[in-house]
């Protein structure tokens, strides 16, 4: 049978291991943190923990966890969070720049600040959406390969005058991998060569059918450079995330995936963190990967300084005790001293999977040697 190590399950739950060993005990099971224990044991001691469980598979002694159960009537509707891909060069960074030029609130604040990998807009109806850029996909690789999913739509950007490139196609067997339903902005509408129909063509060559071929993939025409088609777009998704039906209870501790992290000179290590559920405030305790700490400080995109961010609100989070990599989940945990437990764990099986790494290498070496 499937089996799994009290620690590794405690880890997984970012709980401490002596309080699994407790509660496996009132279940009349001994078992110390080291031991291995079954994949039916480890579903009960989960629920208990007031997880949900999720098992990878059959066959793998994954058993991911889903967070806490919430309750339907703690359930509010959520921004959705929009991933902008595409081509080098068709145009994603311009067009996430017009967009955040519609947003009402930044617009009275004085406008654009300094860039963070992801910002939320307020449209003129007063809807919320959140981007993320994922400059090189790279981020949303890593997460996919996680099984972290962060983003609920996918925006697909295409330019009018290039048509479907090598990066077109990635970006579409990404969306199509991680299931996550794409919009077609066909960019640069503004240039003499502009082809819209030799794109869409080209997608339907890649499954891609839009709703003018009678397909159900939304179409739009913008041109991030003019500034025309924004609204339209800002409609195409919050169509698409009303027929996906968001939803996230604020009101829980928080959970969500870190989408990149830097050193700063100044102020330590800073994680771009994407809240999925429950609600991030200054002063909680949080394990981001390997690593931990109390928040300090959260700022949003506007280089404001936040007391809390709820569902679907991206912030930089100050206080960790290093850098957590991009992909990483977060969670927020009761004390320190089980923060540190989980953190330190991790780190430990870091370190193990590295020295394996080290000693296969060698053995190869050797090989070659001998
Ligand atoms: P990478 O991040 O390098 O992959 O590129 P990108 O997809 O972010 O493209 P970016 O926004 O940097 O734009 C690439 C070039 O296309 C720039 O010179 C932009 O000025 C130009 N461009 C972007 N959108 C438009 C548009 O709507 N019309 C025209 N004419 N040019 C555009
Ligand atoms: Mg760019």
């Amino acid at each position: 049978p499937e089996m799994i190590t009290v620690q590794e399950l405690a880890s997984r739950m970012a709980a401490r291991a002596g309080d699994v060993v407790k509660a496996l005990m009132k279940m009349g099971v001994m078992a110390t943190i080291t031991q291995s224990i079954d994949a039916d044991t480890a579903e009960l001691i989960v629920q208990e923990f007031g997880h949900r469980v999720k098992r990878v598979s059959e066959s793998d002694v994954e058993i991911g966890l889903e967070g806490e159960v919430d309750d339907e009537e703690d359930l509010m509707v959520r921004p959705p969070v929009v991933t902008i891909m595409g081509h080098v060069d068709h145009g994603k960074t311009s067009l996430l720049d017009a967009l955040r030029h519609t947003d009402v609130a930044a617009g009275e604040a004085g406008g654009i600040t300094q860039h963070i990998g992801a910002y939320q807009i307020t449209t003129a109806r007063g809807q919320k959406i959140t981007f993320i850029d994922t400059p090189g996909h790279a981020a949303f690789t890593a997460m996919r390969s996680r099984g972290a999913s962060v983003t609920d739509i996918v925006v697909l950007v295409v330019a009018a005058d290039d048509g479907v490139m090598p990066q077109t196609i990635e970006a579409i067997s990404h969306a199509k991998a991680a299931n996550v339903p794409m919009i077609v902005a066909i960019n640069k509408m503004d240039k003499p060569g502009a082809n819209p129909d030799r794109v869409r063509n080209e997608l339907l060559q890649h499954e891609i059918v839009v709703e003018s071929l009678g397909g159900d993939t939304q179409e739009i025409h913008v041109s991030a450079l003019k500034r025309t088609g924004l609204e339209a777009l800002e409609d195409a998704i919050l169509v698409q995330a009303e027929v996906l039906d968001l939803k996230a209870n604020p009101t829980r501790d928080a959970e969500g995936v870190v989408i990149e992290s830097r050193l700063d000179r100044g102020r330590g290590p800073v994680a771009t963190v994407l809240v999925q559920k429950g609600t991030l405030w200054t002063g909680d305790i949080l394990v981001a990967g390997a690593e931990y700490g109390r928040v300090r400080a959260l700022i949003d995109w506007n280089g404001q300084n936040v007391k809390t961010a709820g569902p679907s609100v991206p912030v930089e989070v100050l206080g960790l005790s290093a850098v957590p990599a991009a992909g990483e989940t977060f969670t927020v945990v009761d004390d320190e001293p089980r923060a540190r437990e989980v953190a330190e764990f991790r780190q430990r099986k870091l370190r193990d999977k590295a020295a394996a790494g080290a000693m296969a290498g060698r053995g190869t070496l050797d090989q070659m040697l001998a």
